[in-house]
């Protein structure tokens, strides 16, 4: 079915569910409530913004709350196990809920929801959900929910993949000035640890129009930051029938005016190409920093884990990096307690922290995924070892991390202000380019704009700093566009 055949089929669906929000209100004198909850990536969270806008448009309001919601959505994560053991605990409570308000409707979907098992399980010992749906069929959720509204049974609808992408679905955003956009779905690498391209399919890129349509909307509706997603972003474009590398896309994107920001997640380090160096170096919105996953610092365990690069590479393109961009900001992701690991593996990980110098990273326990080859392996490490490994590379990536980011102390840099400060309404947050955060005092009309802040105090991994005064600013803002130019020339 074409893309507009497919949306329109949709849209029947969302004007059925607004004939039951319609009743709904009728009889409790209110609109329905819908809260939906993400689990895991950045993915996630961008599918999340498109299932709320689909509720938006079937009549329903949006809460944060479940105890509120008369509709609760758990979009769910799988990449470990203890990602699946929160959605477990959270659905006995909603079971509790649902035994007080029984008109109260409970969906999963997600990553988790590719998983057979997992399906076979809520179906056996998870009655009370209500709708189960997976990665594939998203754009199918008016359709989905219109007939769990008209039915008392479980609806179960799981794809085992597509090729197909739905363009233009209605989204709420979560935050007004900055966006995710897919750039691409699936993953093709096949990391021996990792389950998402099971659970998410094959790589496939959108359209740079439509890419670029969707980001030039974004600005018109006041979005100043994107941060483009995918798996392996590094490898966009590959199955395009006009291929064009991710590189050139970013080139196309700079070009959108009113557009201040550029970020993107994830890169894969196999496929970090030169000419993305250069087009970071040259821009003038690409954020001064690179998401670059490590896991592992020994190349036998590179080489188990199937990321085809090795140590040596990985510090080579950290130089050419550096080199090129001396302010980058540079974060992975590290796993310990890969099938096979020793203390002595471990070291060579934290060899590499200390030689490159992350600005940040994730670490995590191995965690063995059904389906993928190293859950089958058989040289499984004992706990005891793991956790030794894990305390002793956290503890030197802490060290490193607040050693790069005392190096910012006392400089002026430009922040986009992301919200109110929780613990004192008084202060603002405000995010770097490096994404570091730093708090300081300012006006909550503020959120959603660049401020010039002085960087005062370092705490660890963010800063408390001052608002630059008015004067000053402009002349920063000048002396930014001054350093600017210089890039480009
Ligand atoms: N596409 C991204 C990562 C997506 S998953 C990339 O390739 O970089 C995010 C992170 O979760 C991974 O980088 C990895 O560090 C971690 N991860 C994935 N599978 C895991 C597993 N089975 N156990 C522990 N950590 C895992
Ligand atoms: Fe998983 Fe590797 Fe794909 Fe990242 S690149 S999603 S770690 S298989
Ligand atoms: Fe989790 Fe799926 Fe993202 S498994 S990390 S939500 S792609």
């Amino acid at each position: 079915m074409s893309n507009e055949k497919e949306r329109e089929r949709q849209q029947t669906y969302i004007e059925k569910c607004r004939v039951y929000v319609k009743a709904f209100e009728v009889e409790h004198g209110r609109f329905p409530k819908a809260c939906v909850v993400t689990f895991g990536c950045q993915m996630n969270a961008r599918d999340s913004e498109k299932l709320s806008g689909i509720l938006v448009q079937a009549g329903y309001e949006i809460t944060d709350s479940e105890e509120e919601a008369d509709f609760v959505l758990y979009n769910t994560c799988t990449v470990r196990d203890n990602a699946n053991q929160r959605v477990y605990g959270r659905l006995g409570y909603l079971n509790s809920l649902k035994k007080k308000k029984p008109h109260m409707r409970i969906a999963l979907c997600g990553c988790m929801m590719q998983e057979q098992a997992v399906v076979e399980k809520i179906q056996k010992s998870y009655r009370f959900v209500d709708l189960i749906f997976g990665t594939h069929n998203l754009f199918r959720f008016a359709e989905l929910l219109s007939e769990t509204l008209s039915s008392e049974n479980m609806v179960v609808d799981i794809w085992e993949g597509t090729d197909k992408i739905v363009e233009n679905l209605p989204v709420k955003r979560k935050y007004s000035y900055k966006s995710g956009v897919n750039i691409m779905f699936g993953c093709n690498n096949f990391c021996s640890y990792c389950i998402v391209p099971y659970v998410r399919g094959r790589e496939r890129s959108r359209e740079p129009k439509d890419i670029l349509r969707e980001i030039e909307s974004l600005v018109e509706d006041g979005v100043v930051e994107v941060m483009l997603l995918g798996q392996n972003v590094n490898s966009y474009g590959k199955t395009l029938e006009n291929p064009m590398s991710f590189a050139e896309l970013l080139q196309e994107v700079e070009k959108i005016e009113g557009l201040r920001r550029i970020r993107f997640m994830t890169s894969h380090p196999k496929d970090l190409s030169d000419e993305l160096i250069e087009v970071m170096r040259r821009s003038t919105k690409i954020c001064r920093h690179l998401h670059l996953p490590l896991q592992a610092g020994s190349d036998r365990i590179l080489q188990a884990m199937n990321r085809r690069y090795t140590k040596e590479q990985y510090l080579a393109l950290v130089d050419k990096l550096k080199t090129a961009i001396p302010d980058i900001a540079i974060t992975t992701d590290l796993i310990v307690g890969f099938p096979g690991e020793t203390l002595e593996d471990v070291e060579e990980t934290i060899e590499v922290v200390k030689r490159v110098q992350f600005d940040n990273a994730f670490t995590f326990i191995y965690s063995p995924r059904t389906g993928t080859p190293a859950a089958a392996m058989e040289n499984q490490v004992p706990e005891e070892i793991v956790h030794e490994g894990f305390d002793k590379l956290l503890s030197v990536v802490q060290e490193t991390a607040k050693e790069r980011a005392a190096l910012l102390q006392g400089k002026v840099m430009e922040a986009l202000v992301e919200g109110v400060n929780e613990q004192d309404p008084a202060f603002v947050t405000g995010r770097l380019g490096n994404n570091m955060l730093v708090h300081f005092k300012a006006d909550r009309r503020l959120v959603g704009k660049f401020v010039m802040v002085v960087l005062d105090t370092c705490h660890g991994f963010y800063y408390t700093g001052r608002m630059v005064d008015w004067l000053s600013q402009t002349k920063h803002t000048r002396l930014g566009k001054m350093v600017d130019n210089q890039w480009l020339n």
